[in-house]
């Protein structure tokens, strides 16, 4: 996050910064309906109930990703890239690998440095990065964060700055949605989708509507979120690139990685998710896309 907003984490103990207050209080941009309170992103502001929305009880995204650097012989010094809440990366501090983990939003980092210790957290933008040269053995970028790139400007960027920080024979290891998945199917577009939680007694819920921008080719989302505290609906808008398994081909092959293993799961978000011990499928038919690729030895 480049906001001061950013800044404001939410009180651990009270949660009283968190949810829609948190959003209200951030105060960005216009309203663009009667009450209604534009946030850059309420989840990522507020990383407790990012993990409350989104809990990984059993680290199966770092145990997949883990797996992916077991099984492809990766060395011990591993970049987490849009790291979050710090969840995977300390999961991967925890299997005996050397991380450090990367994140725009200093509100994920303040949380992830006090909840998941371990990791190096530092603040970088994986548009482009220098955190040292062949620095590491393997970068990790999970839960589309790499389709954050939404220009080619920035996938260049990315891979760039990635191929700086491998070693030579390093690995690159993604998951993210499938592009593809969006050719012919409209079954998650354009009609919103309806989830309720609660949190710390507050009852949340957001209506989530999906679009395809054609032009931009990026899936748009604009979520409002609604609780049960009096707070006014806070409405957000982000968006992902529409990045399709051949053109990642080309991209990865043009910053000389050679693609290794790319398939639609099993996977830590498919369904039925990767369990231990699977092996990745070779279709990219479905809705998520795994990417494993290595850097060529010599450069
Ligand atoms: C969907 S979350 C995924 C977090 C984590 N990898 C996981 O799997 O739980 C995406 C993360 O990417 C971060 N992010 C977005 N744009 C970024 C950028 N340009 N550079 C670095 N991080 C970015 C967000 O702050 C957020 O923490």
């Amino acid at each position: 996050m480049t906001d001061r907003m950013a800044d404001r984490v939410p009180d651990r103990e009270t949660g009283r910064k968190a949810g829609l207050e948190m959003g209200r209080e951030a105060g960005l941009g216009k309203g663009r309906g009667p009450g209604r309170v534009m946030s850059r992103n309420l989840l990522t502001d507020n990383p407790e109930l990012y993990e409350a929305r989104f809990p990984d009880p059993d680290r199966l995204a770092g145990r997949w990703a883990e797996d992916c650097l077991r099984r492809l012989g990766a060395g011990p010094r591993v970049l987490d890239l849009g790291c979050g809440t710090g969840r995977d990366a300390a999961h991967l501090h925890g299997a005996g690998r050397t991380v450090t983990a990367a994140d725009l939003s200093e509100a994920m980092l303040a949380h992830a440095r006090a909840r998941h210790p371990g990791p190096t957290y530092v603040r970088a933008d994986l548009h482009g990065f220098d955190l040292g040269r062949a620095a590491f053995d393997a970068v990790v970028c999970l839960d589309s964060s790499l389709l954050y790139c939404h220009t080619d400007d920035q996938l260049d960027g990315f891979l760039a700055s990635c191929r700086q920080a491998l070693s030579p024979g390093g690995l690159l290891v993604s998951e993210m949605r499938n592009g593809a998945y969006f050719l012919g199917r409209t079954d998650l577009l354009d009609t919103p989708a309806v989830n309720s939680f609660t949190w710390r007694g507050t009852a949340y819920r957001s209506t989530t509507t999906l679009t395809v921008d054609r032009t931009a080719q990026l899936l748009r989302r604009t979520r409002v979120w609604t609780s049960d505290d009096g707070a006014p609906p806070v409405e957000q808008r982000s968006s992902w690139r529409l990045l399709f398994p051949l053109e990642l081909r080309r991209a990865l092959a043009a910053h000389d990685f050679e693609v290794l293993e790319l398939h639609d799961g099993p996977g830590p978000r498919t369904e039925p998710p990767w369990q231990d011990g699977q092996l990745p499928g070779h279709a990219t038919e479905a809705d998520r896309l795994h990417v494993v690729a290595r850097l060529h030895s010599t450069r």
